[in-house]
């Protein structure tokens, strides 16, 4: 089953923030339910916030009750302006909307508002076949990387729930070990919404792969003893030089895998990759609501004191020295990435 699919007139979302205590599928009809639903991160990772955006903007369609063209357009625009809103940092998000949009403004004038609604829809559905076709591509390119026997460290979820189906570095991992490599998977457990011991571990479990749930802070302690080969993390935005914003705690596994000789492989289809930032300095990071750390229960007691205050930033950004190369679906880019990346993006 995909993670995010359209199924009788509605979208339909495996609901991430339960799993994997429980396995369910909400549906949903209107655009602004899908933002709350991205903000609220019943679905999450880059390329699957960037499909449900496309169908979100296909319900804001049958939602519209304008019979004419512009008005149809015009109602897109804000409903589009809406969904962009729900997540700052991960690209796909702007990049799916904009895209929908680009069609249908493009030939717009020409077809009825009926015509349009449905090549929303079309375009949504495009896009979403597209993601898992590049994953599978991406995969290919990144399992070339893994040698058999590597124990590898992953962070946070970038698996068949982050992405339309297959995923991104879980993705990665997933063909691998269908090619017959033998792997084992250390799941850094992602504080504070336990993407990595929740959704990387339940989807390893199905998948058949050995692997261990760590604390985040225990990453450093298996690089500096030799135990780990490789690293493999997704992101949900790349600057032009190849500086990557991915889930906080990305930069200092980084960090630690540089100072230990480890590569460092970020897995990032195009559609992530942001050519118009130089740099990583300039990409907007989300900053969430401090219940989120604060929340954290020990022993079924809440951790931290009453009264006690807490920022939650949910993104880093990893510079472009740490990476050892970048997973695209068009290939590895290697350094210099203001070149190699340029290339991957637009094949020149
Ligand atoms: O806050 P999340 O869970 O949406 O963050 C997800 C990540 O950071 C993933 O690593 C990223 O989206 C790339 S994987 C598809």
């Amino acid at each position: 089953m995909r993670t995010v699919f359209w199924e009788n007139n509605e979208l339909k979302m495996i609901d991430q923030r339960i799993l994997p205590a429980r396995f369910e599928v909400l549906s949903y009809r209107g655009h602004k339910e899908v933002a709350h639903a991205i903000t609220d991160m019943v679905v999450r990772g880059a390329p699957a916030i960037g499909a449900a955006a496309a169908f979100g903007l296909a319900l804001a369609g049958f939602e519209s009750a304008s019979s004419s063209t512009s008005g149809l357009l015009a109602d897109l625009q804000a409903a589009s302006v809406t969904l962009k809103a729900a997540r700052p940092t991960a690209v796909n998000l702007a990049w799916a909307l904009d895209r929908v949009m680009a069609v249908v403004s493009t030939v717009g004038g020409e077809r009825s508002a009926d015509d349009l609604r449905q090549l929303v829809l079309d375009e949504a559905q495009k896009l979403a076949d597209e993601d898992v076709e590049i994953n599978k591509r991406m995969a290919e390119h990144g399992a070339a990387l893994i040698d058999d026997g590597d124990t590898i460290i992953h962070h946070c979820n970038t698996g068949a729930l982050a992405t339309v189906d297959w995923g991104t570095a879980l993705g990665v991992i997933r063909t691998a070990h269908e090619q017959g490599k033998k792997l084992h998977v250390f799941v850094d457990e992602t504080r504070p919404r336990l993407q990595g011991a929740r959704l990387t571990a339940w989807e390893l479990e199905q998948y058949g792969i050995p692997y261990e749930i760590i604390s985040d802070n225990t990453a450093g302690y298996f690089l500096k003893a030799g135990k780990v080969q490789k690293c493999f993390v997704g992101s949900d935005r790349t600057a032009a030089n190849g500086d990557v914003a991915n889930k906080i705690g990305t930069y200092m596994l980084a960090l630690a895998a540089f100072d230990n000789g480890v590569p460092f492989y970020p897995v990032v289809p195009t559609s992530t990759v942001d050519l118009s930032l130089a740099h990583g300095d300039l990409i907007p990071i989300e900053e969430r609501d401090p219940q989120e750390v604060l929340g954290l229960e020990f022993e079924g007691q809440r951790v931290a004191p009453k009264n006690a205050k807490a920022r939650n930033i949910a993104f880093d950004v990893t510079p472009n020295r740490l990476v050892t190369g970048i997973v695209t679906e068009n290939g590895v880019a290697y350094p210099p990435f203001e070149v190699s990346l340029k290339k991957m993006v637009l094949g020149k």
